[in-house]
């Protein structure tokens, strides 16, 4: 059967977008480019740029940057192998030995991956193409050569023919990554860089939770000043040496660090403070700012010790997830929502109360900055964050009509994720805000509401005419109005009613009187009313109603 007649006979299917997944189309695309307009000209006042980044990247950046025992990364991100192109299509039983040959070569270059399923998939592929014997023509196939052939596909299809490959899950790590690849440590520091798009996450959806959601988010990295690097009168004490001349002796003085405190904090509310402009630009309802500090690797340590040993005691009393966090990670049992964990949690240790003294420091320092900024915040001693890289300040925010799914913003600072992914020692702090819910609170607070519509529907009929309608939408739609022309000639009252329906301001009705006279009949749409004019009065009439938002 040829390739169409075949064709021709498979049934129409009906296809729907993926679960957690859905299509965005007009009118609210329209807010959705309005949200991200915003974005783009808030944060460049901030003196962010944009970064566009991959959409997947090897599953081990994630890994290591977000952490394995998180829901992200252990049970919610879509993976896939990368099959190596090296390797070519799948062999006939035939070719079986010249491609276990390949795959070999390119495990032991590491194209293929080290990984100990890998390791013996191949040598039972080799072991089993030893023994076949099934090549022979005149011989007829064995059963046992039937079990080899099938050991050598099966164990084929076991192996990982390339490195694995996600969907991002979030876009922090990548903009790590990419600040290593491209040497930016090397560009004027800090470096500030926005994005924005799509994120996978295999969540269960629901309102405001989706498979396919989309974030604008920021980072602010900036490569740590070695103290070798320090001003001089930083490094220690001032001495005079034996010529004479000043040199610095002894320990960094204590000021050097509480500076950089300082610094840190007011990167941290300066990056607050955007994104609460971008979301008062917006007119977001409902506003509300929680903030944290979590401690870093001096601190969290003791503190997650006594949290594990006071859980411990109250284990019976706490839900099945909660009792395996003691174990994986007990910070995230302060996240639980469950209303039987509450008063229990209430009673635990605060983190607060455990930070070291430079982590107080910085915390108290944000705090000040926050309130000399006019930022409205409160403290949740709660808030800990779902992702491992973070470390003293967390924050989110929530926003009005969303549900359960409320979190609109999340962020906080990750100082040493960098380093983690082969860069120097640098700093971090960011956010990323979830676009759907954003949109989801503006509509749910009218906030949403965007015009549509076209300014102009050109009515027009007979020939002479239609050169002259097609010459009034090239002349409008160059000045910047959204013009309607139907293509083909309408009767006035069809051509009026469509105007209407597609929310058109006006009506610009050019029948023969008009074209000869040289005066074109524009009708307001609102009141009905209609005036005429010469083609350039037009344009003026039109700019001057658009300068007066008319
Ligand atoms: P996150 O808290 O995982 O942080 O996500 C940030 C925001 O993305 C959330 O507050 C929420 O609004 C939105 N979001 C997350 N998952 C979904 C979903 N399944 N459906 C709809 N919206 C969702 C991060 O992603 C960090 N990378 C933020 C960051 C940047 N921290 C430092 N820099």
């Amino acid at each position: 059967m040829s390739e169409g007649a075949a064709k021709k006979e498979e049934k129409p299917r009906k296809f729907q977008a993926v679960r957690g997944t859905r299509d965005l189309f007009p009118p609210e695309t329209e807010l959705w480019n309005r949200v991200e307009r915003a974005a783009h000209e808030v944060f460049a006042t901030f003196g962010f740029g944009e970064i566009r980044l991959p959409i997947f990247e090897p599953t081990e950046l994630f890994a290591r940057s977000i952490g394995e025992e998180t829901d992200v990364v252990s049970k919610e991100m879509y993976t896939f192998v990368d099959r190596t192109e090296k390797l070519g299509p799948e062999p006939k039983i035939g070719a079986f030995g010249i491609f276990i040959e390949k795959v070999r070569e390119l495990y032991r270059s590491g194209e293929i991956p080290q990984t100990g399923g890998n390791q013996l998939a191949l040598e039972h592929m080799e072991s089993a193409w030893k023994k076949f014997n099934g090549l022979s023509p005149d011989v007829a196939i064995s059963l046992e050569d039937l079990d080899n052939a099938y050991q050598m596909t099966a164990y084929m299809d076991a192996m990982r023919l390339g490195i694995e490959i996600s969907l991002r899950p979030e876009a922090t790590a990548s903009v790590c990554r990419a600040y290593v690849e491209h040497g930016m440590q090397a560009l004027p520091q800090p470096v500030k860089l926005y994005y924005m798009g799509p994120m996978f996450r295999r969540e269960r959806p629901q309102k405001g939770r989706y498979r396919q959601f989309y974030q604008i988010g920021a980072e602010v990295l900036e490569k740590e000043v070695a103290s070798g690097e320090w001003p001089l009168e930083a490094r220690g004490k001032r001495v005079a040496s034996k010529e004479g001349k000043e040199v610095t002796s002894g320990p960094p003085q204590a000021g050097v660090a509480s500076k950089e405190l300082a610094k840190d904090a007011a990167v941290d509310a300066e990056v607050i403070e955007m994104v609460i402009a971008f979301f008062d630009r917006l007119e977001l309802q409902g506003v509300q700012l929680d903030i944290n500090s979590i401690g870093d690797r001096n601190c969290r340590p003791k503190y997650i010790e006594l949290l594990r040993a006071e859980l411990l005691k109250v284990k019976d009393k706490l839900g099945l997830d909660s009792q395996r966090r003691i174990e994986t990670n007990p910070l995230r049992v302060l996240d639980s929502k469950l209303e039987s964990e509450q008063g229990i949690i209430a009673t635990l240790p605060r983190i607060g109360d455990h930070l070291c003294e430079e982590c107080a420091t910085h915390y108290a320092a944000v705090k000040h900055q926050l309130e000399m900024r006019g930022v409205i915040y409160r403290e949740n001693w709660r808030l800990v964050r779902g992702l491992d890289y973070y470390m003293r300040t967390t924050f989110e925010i929530t926003a009005k009509g969303l549900g359960s799914q409320n979190a609109v913003c999340g962020g906080g600072r990750y100082d040493g994720l960098v380093e983690l992914l082969g860069g120097p020692p640098t700093k971090g702090i960011g956010f990323a805000i979830g676009e759907d819910r954003l949109i989801l609170s503006l509509q749910e607070s009218g906030k949403g509401v965007v015009a549509t519509g076209r300014d102009v529907y050109i009515a027009w009929m007979g020939e002479r005419a239609h050169a002259t309608a097609i010459r009034a939408a090239k002349d409008l739609r160059k000045a910047g109005f959204s013009v309607e022309l139907p293509p083909v000639e309408q009767k006035f009252g069809k051509a009026l009613g469509q105007a209407d329906k597609l929310g058109a301001k006006y009506a610009l009705i050019l029948g023969d009187n008009e074209v000869s006279e040289g005066l074109w009949t524009l009708k307001t749409l609102a009141d009905g009313s209609q005036a005429k004019y010469t083609e350039p009065d037009l344009l003026e009439h039109l700019s001057k109603q658009r300068a007066l938002k008319l």
